[in-house]
């Protein structure tokens, strides 16, 4: 049975997997399917200008696979006829969902008034969820902040005219664009926003574990909770919250080898996804490390990860890694 739908796609849980550039491609939703089991997750934004000049890297950030489904593709931009163009490429690639993004505040993408320069535009961005939602079969929804800053709140009356336009799902980060990730998302946002529309309204900033995910549900109202930072490295957070929304029992958390092995195999995946091994070890660079984030001395091996050119280099120090940990741990356990 679903917990809720997007107009005809049916989603099994409350939570979601938030679009995350250069974090939630294939390898990473992947993993974080099997582990996490979030209801939907979506692919990190799709630039509407790189589809409109055939970009060839941004093409691969297209690729699907069944087992990850329902998914829903991210695309960004600032003028309709571009993101009609790549919604409709976007729809033939196969994604179940559309989703348009209005809460990317970083200047290189508000220059070219795409992201959340449209919360400046009501006009411009409903002009833009309508073409798409005529151009393509599937459910089109759309992600947005609170507002430009906070003179004002444009959220709710924006979120009004999507629906209005045919959006299926809102999604609101709880800050405004000129706050780019200070601060704590504030969550009355949320719960000022579920008047405003019908369809599903997903609440998003901030959450990090099953109580928090149980907290944002009850106290604004939103149909389901989207996680972003707190997934990176760490498909169990997923898992965890979703077994707390769904009722079921708790399980133990992953042990240091479940954790090297899943890091290993993130970059296994990453590799065949790349093509190219130093490509996919630099990519996973930054992100290999955290999955031992909080064991003593990961500090000190995360200097080493981040300077591998492959993956022999990262699996032989992480194994290490594992080794003397496990060996400590042997040695307390005995005294
Ligand atoms: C590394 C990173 C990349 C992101 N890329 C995107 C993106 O491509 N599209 C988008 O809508 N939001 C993007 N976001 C914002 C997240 O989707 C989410 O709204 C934000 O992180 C707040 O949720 P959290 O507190 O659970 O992390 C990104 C966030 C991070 C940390």
């Amino acid at each position: 049975m679903s917990a809720f739908n997007i107009g005809p796609v049916p989603i099994e849980n409350r939570l979601i997997l938030a679009p995350m550039e250069d974090v939630s491609n294939l390898p990473m939703r992947t993993i974080a399917k099997r582990i996490g089991g979030p209801g939907l997750m979506f692919t990190e934004f799709v630039s509407a200008m790189a589809i409109h000049y055939n970009a060839k890297k941004t093409y691969k950030k297209l690729a699907i696979a069944d087992a990850e489904r329902p998914l829903g593709i991210q695309i960004f931009g600032g003028d309709a006829e571009t993101m009609v163009e790549t919604a409709k490429v976007c729809a033939d690639a196969g994604c179940d969902v559309l989703d348009i993004n209005m809460g990317c505040w970083v200047p290189k993408v508000v220059k070219t008034g795409s992201g959340a320069a449209l919360l400046k535009d009501a006009d411009l961005a409903t002009e833009i969820v309508s073409k798409v939602v005529r151009a393509v079969p599937i459910p089109v929804t759309v992600k947005v902040r609170a507002g430009w800053d906070y003179s004002l709140f444009a959220a709710p009356n924006l979120a009004r005219r999507f629906q209005d336009a045919g959006a299926q799902m809102i999604t609101l980060h709880a800050r405004f664009a000129k706050q780019g990730f200070d601060g704590q998302a504030d969550w009355d946002l949320i719960r000022a926003m579920r008047e405003s529309v019908t369809v599903p309204l997903v609440g998003n900033g901030d959450v990090k574990t099953p109580d928090d995910a149980e907290r944002m549900l009850r106290e604004t109202g939103c149909d389901a909770v989207m996680v972003g930072r707190a997934a990176i490295s760490n498909p169990w957070a997923l898992r965890d919250i979703r077994l707390r929304l769904s009722g079921e029992p708790p399980l133990p958390p992953p042990t240091l080898t479940d954790r090297i092995a899943t890091a290993l195999e993130h970059l296994r995946l990453m590799i065949e996804y790349e093509g190219d091994e130093l490509k996919a070890v630099r990519h996973l660079r930054g992100q290999i490390p955290m999955y031992i984030k909080g064991e003593p001395g990961a500090a000190e091996v995360r200097g080493h990860l981040t300077r591998c050119s492959s993956y022999g280099e990262m699996a032989s120090i992480l194994n290490d890694f594992a080794g003397r940990s496990n060996k400590v741990r042997e040695t307390l356990a005995s005294r």
